[in-house]
């Protein structure tokens, strides 16, 4: 686990927003930059602040990374199959968002799920090999059926999803899926079945003989170095050198896809990698409040959309809760029992901050006076980004196109893979 946290720091320190790596080798740091991330969202329409944080951090690392990034139609069908949606439409108004956020869609990809056809295909052929029991146990299956009682969630739609996440991220082969705390499980449950693939279908006859063949393909030098990193990795548990030996092998441009997996299965076994395992990305957001105080969420009403025009916004925080102490003006207030003191956290200086804490406690300030700052912050962060939205609403084709082109990528990534595991389990007919 330690070796994969170190990859993991350096990963969320570019997420952070400090692009670039600390660690000292600056060749390691341009190949690592080409690792492949992906995260998806179901389409659940107009974003609203709680999402933007995400957002924000796939438009960072667009910038380092290989993105893609996608609208989880089919998630969505998996607890709502019985509501009218109109997935097209939210897919359109989530992926405006995403623009208008900044995620740039000449750095990253964005498919749409449905489009590809081969993450159902994976997650038929994953769903094979994956016991029952890994899918019982991810914590999000009993805590939503418990959550979303109205719906009957006890369906096999809904508890194979976590497998479909799963095929989702294999199906490119990610080595980087950013998400919130409730996605880490099934990121886990990802690593499990890779592994459990992996060793099903790629041992070999000779395996340790082709690996070594294959290293030395690589040429005298870097050979050498494999080896050596390999064997500080098995002798000394060198997680560092593990990264390295991996970054070496991706980075070979006239290796076979074969070798590649052997090399990438003898670091650390005895078969191929047909399927690496992927890593989850927290995303160090934090969370956003909703006007009541409570998570912001669509499900509870209190959202801020992205779009919101500004009069909407100033409504709808100057009519937010405040201590329900505050009766009058003169009545002294306590920001920790006051939602709106929790946007003053997130958008406030401490000079700011101290300003409310002071005026609240003496009843100096009133609470409008104290809401304005936060109206006009948020106005302001969101400006910029509603220019760009309106403009994307009124080029709907340009949308439209700029995810057909996606899929099409998506889709070939996806293909090339699937051809791959197609032939391991047997299937290959020619
Ligand atoms: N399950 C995620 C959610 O509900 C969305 C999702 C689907 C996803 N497939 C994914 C996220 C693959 C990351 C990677 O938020
Ligand atoms: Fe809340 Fe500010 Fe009013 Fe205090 S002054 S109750 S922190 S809105």
């Amino acid at each position: 686990a330690g070796r994969l946290k170190a990859a993991g720091d350096r990963l969320y320190s570019a997420a952070c927003g400090g692009i670039g790596f600390e660690s000292g080798e600056n060749s390691l740091s341009i190949m690592e930059s080409r690792r492949r991330v992906l995260s998806g969202m179901r389409p659940t329409g107009k974003l609203h602040l709680g999402h933007y944080g995400n957002v924000r951090t796939w438009a960072r690392l667009q910038q380092e990374y290989e993105c893609y990034f996608f609208v989880a139609d089919w998630h969505a069908l998996t607890t709502h199959y019985e509501s009218e949606m109109d997935l097209e439409q939210n897919a359109l108004d989530m992926v405006i968002d995403w623009l208008a956020a900044g995620v740039n869609p000449s750095l990253a990809t964005l498919f749409v799920q449905s489009q590809v056809p081969e993450h159902a295909e994976l997650h038929l052929l994953l769903s094979m090999i994956t016991p029952l029991g890994w899918l019982e146990r991810v914590p999000s299956y009993k805590d939503q059926q418990e959550q979303l009682k109205e719906q009957d969630l006890a369906t096999y739609g809904f508890l194979g999803y976590p497998l479909l996440q799963s095929a989702d991220i294999l199906a490119y082969r990610a080595g980087v899926v950013p998400v919130g705390a409730d996605q880490v499980a099934h990121v886990e449950l990802t690593r499990e079945v890779a592994r459990r693939f992996n060793h099903l279908y790629g041992g070999e006859q000779g395996f340790r003989e082709n690996a070594e063949a294959a290293a030395a393909r690589m040429g005298k030098k870097l050979a050498k170095l494999y080896v050596e990193l390999r064997r500080a990795y098995q002798e000394q548990g060198d997680g560092d050198a593990l990264e390295r030996a991996r970054i070496l092998v991706r980075e070979q441009p006239n290796l076979s896809l074969a070798d590649r997996e052997r090399l990438m299965g003898y670091l650390e076994g005895d078969a191929k990698v047909i399927l690496p395992e992927p890593q989850a990305l927290l995303t160090p957001i934090p969370k956003m409040p909703g006007l009541d105080g409570r998570k912001m969420s669509k499900s509870y009403g209190n959202t801020l959309a992205l779009r919101d025009p500004p009069e909407l916004i100033e409504k709808k925080i100057l009519t937010m809760q405040t201590d329900p102490a505050r009766v009058r003006r003169s009545d002294p207030g306590d920001p920790d029992k006051c939602p709106v003191w929790q946007f003053h956290q997130i958008y406030s200086d401490g000079v700011q901050q101290a300003w409310v804490r002071e005026g609240c406690s003496s009843a100096g300030i009133g609470c409008v006076d104290c809401k304005r700052p936060i109206i006009d912050s948020i106005q302001g962060e969101l400006r910029p980004l509603q220019l760009k939205a309106s403009e994307y609403e009124q080029d709907l084709p340009l949308v439209r196109n700029i995810l057909k082109e996606g899929n099409a990528r998506a889709r070939e990534e996806a293909r090339a893979t699937l051809d791959e595991v197609r032939e391991v389990m047997g299937l290959r007919y020619r």
